[in-house]
């Protein structure tokens, strides 16, 4: 992936990413998996830092999905820690610079600490207008599928519309927005259950960067391979479309 072109920054975008590598990345340095996910936290914040000023306004982050509480019970444990502390720790940050912060997916298995940090990250920075960040725990996009499609039975609403608002809702990945670029990290050529509905027409861009080293060159990148693409959406391009 190499940048070939100036990227439009006036650009309203929708990009979701799969933070995927940490274990490897830490594996590969003797380290215990834990560091790894601790040096993805800071790829977090280069990635928000960086994503205004490259035409992204809704950045959705894949933290932890509803099958990773099959893990180990310790890097189950180490991960909830590094959420809370994250969310402790950059709040402030985030209301500083327009970042509204909110969660995305389940929240009754969260553990007590952790809620508490979601609720005082999300009230703190509840006014930024500059990006919306999702940060997705405990998701699973067929279970929002599922709630979804429960939630609609015997309304009026069903339809396309009525179930891109429900999965919207029931994830509280409000408002509903579909992906215009996925990227995972990692090396992995797989979505892993991540916002099934939302990708309908997303670009995809895999990367075998792990995410603790993935920055903003990176970023830059995969933004440059995604405005090289020609979007159709089931339709014809350019002269042959009229
Ligand atoms: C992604 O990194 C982080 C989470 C799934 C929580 P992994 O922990 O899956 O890293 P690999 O895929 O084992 O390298
Ligand atoms: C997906 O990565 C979940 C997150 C990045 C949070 P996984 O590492 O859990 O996915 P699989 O198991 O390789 O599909
Ligand atoms: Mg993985």
């Amino acid at each position: 992936m190499t940048q070939s072109c100036p990227l439009p920054v006036d650009s309203r975008l929708h990009v979701a990413i799969i933070m995927d590598g940490n274990g490897r990345w830490a594996v590969e340095r003797s380290l215990p998996r834990a560091a790894g996910h601790r040096a993805g936290a800071a790829a977090v914040r280069r990635t928000v830092e960086a994503a205004p000023g490259l035409g992204i306004d809704t950045l959705t982050l894949f933290a932890f999905s509803a099958d990773n509480w099959r893990r180990p019970r310790a890097e189950v444990d180490a991960l909830m820690t590094l959420l809370e502390e994250f969310l402790g720790r950059e709040a402030g940050r985030c209301a500083r610079s327009g970042v509204r912060l909110s969660i995305i997916g389940r929240r009754d298995r969260l553990p007590r600490t952790v809620l508490a940090a979601i609720a005082g990250a999300e009230a703190a920075t509840a006014g930024g207008e500059r990006l919306d960040l999702r940060l997705a725990v405990d998701y699973s996009g067929r279970e929002a599928l599922v709630a979804a499609a429960a939630a609609l039975v015997g309304s009026d609403a069903a339809g396309l519309e009525g179930l891109g608002a429900a999965v919207a809702a029931v994830t509280r990945a409000w408002p509903p927005r579909d992906v215009d670029l996925l990227i995972r990290t990692g090396g992995e050529q797989r979505l892993s259950d991540f916002l099934l509905w939302e990708c309908a027409y997303a670009e995809l861009v895999f990367t075998p960067v792990r995410w603790p080293d993935f920055g903003t060159a990176d970023l830059e990148a995969a933004l440059a391979c995604f405005h090289r693409r020609e979007r159709r959406f089931g339709g014809l391009a350019g002269a042959a479309a009229s």
